[in-house]
């Protein structure tokens, strides 16, 4: 797979760019995209980056009916001094697989990945914003193509990498939001697709959401399928509590999404010496934590989201106020720690941050 040459066609209509005070998250594209197509004894073959532009379809393409698809979400950004940086990119393609693998998907070439993605990063460098809070969104996926309407595995698949520059996912900023404990629906059960990214499982969550919303909240707070008790994650962020000056998050299971953000928040708490346990905690044991007035803080954890404070968690006919309702002390350093690491503001002690050389990417073009 390394040796395929990634052809480029530029396009010959740059699109105009927003001003960053009108960037939202996910509306607009840049110039270019990743392309690359899968067939059944041919392999992953025609690696090519070309014009944004709609794609065609036919109308029984598998993807559109049984929907077997996997996604990514990461992010680049530019140093004050003009790098172009990548955050722990390795680790999303390693998740690519991971839900490739769950969706009965080829697998990808993590490293030829990579070099694709640095060379559109390179490409469309121009679009990554750098007013504070600003970042380049970028949308690796793959769809499944045939023509076909068995359900099966599909034979062809098309994989794509798009990117957005984008503000503040919640239109709160870094305010706190609001979250509904769920007790109704469920996310994800042991043995589904939880653990990985894939549309349906987003699609699956949307009821909820639009509930949780008509009662005034902004996200849905899932518990687990079997007893509707142990707290898994938030629709799109895992979930920390700071109570009596420890952390807890829910441990990974076969139902929540391993967050790459999520891991570093634990691996720089760790670094903080700042005690932090990842176990299995049930809705209770927090609002015990709450009427005891040991519930600190929480805040979700995402790539879109970074960090978000959560002010108010609502379950049943219960209402907990964290904080004030206002963004806490810890919430707050990791914020401006991960995205000082990202943006290239901070020195980056664990690696985590890699550069895309543009220049020289460019100048073999
Ligand atoms: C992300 O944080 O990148 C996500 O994929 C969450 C979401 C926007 C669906």
């Amino acid at each position: 797979m390394k040796s395929q040459e990634i052809s480029v066609t530029y396009t010959t209509s740059p699109k105009q760019k927003l001003p960053a005070d009108q960037l939202v998250f996910g509306r607009t594209f840049t110039d270019h995209m990743f392309v690359m197509d899968y067939k059944k004894g041919e392999g992953w073959h025609n690696p090519r980056i070309i014009p944004y532009q709609p794609l065609t379809l036919e109308p029984s393409a598998m993807i559109f009916h049984y929907a077997q698809s996997i996604f990514e979400g990461m992010k680049a950004y530019k140093s004050k001094e003009g790098k172009v940086l990548l955050f722990r990119p390795e680790k999303n393609f390693e998740r690519l697989n991971h839900s490739n693998e769950r969706m009965c998907i080829p697998r990808v070439d993590e490293g030829f990945l990579l070099e694709a993605l640095k060379k559109l990063v390179a490409i469309d460098k121009d679009w990554i914003p750098s007013a504070e809070g600003t970042s380049l969104y970028i949308r690796p996926f793959i769809i499944a193509m045939d023509p076909y309407l068995g359900v099966s595995p599909a034979k062809e698949y098309r994989l794509m990498i798009m990117m957005s520059p984008v503000g503040a996912y919640y239109k709160e900023g870094l305010n706190p939001v609001s979250i509904y404990v769920e007790d109704t629906y469920v996310r994800a059960a042991p043995g589904g697709t939880g653990t990985v990214k894939t549309g349906g499982n987003y699609a699956a969550s949307l009821k909820a959401q639009e509930l949780a919303e008509e009662k005034g909240y902004s996200q849905v707070l899932w518990l687990d399928a079997r007893e509707n008790k142990y707290i898994e994650e938030v629709g799109s962020m895992n979930i920390f509590f700071k109570i009596d000056g420890e952390v807890v998050t829910p441990k990974l299971n076969e139902s929540i999404l391993p967050g790459i953000t999520r891991r570093s928040t634990i691996e720089l708490l760790k670094y903080w010496g700042v005690p932090v346990i990842e176990k299995r905690i049930s809705v209770e044991e927090i609002f015990e934590a709450y009427d005891a007035g040991k519930l600190e803080e929480a805040f979700g954890t995402g790539t879109a989201a970074v960090i978000s404070p959560v002010g108010k968690l609502g379950w049943k006919d219960r209402v907990a106020i964290i904080n004030d309702n206002k963004t806490g002390e810890l919430s707050k350093k990791l914020y401006d720690t991960l995205t000082g690491i990202q943006t290239g503001k901070i020195e980056d002690p664990f690696g985590w941050s890699v550069e895309v050389n543009v220049d020289e990417i460019l100048a073999a073009e």
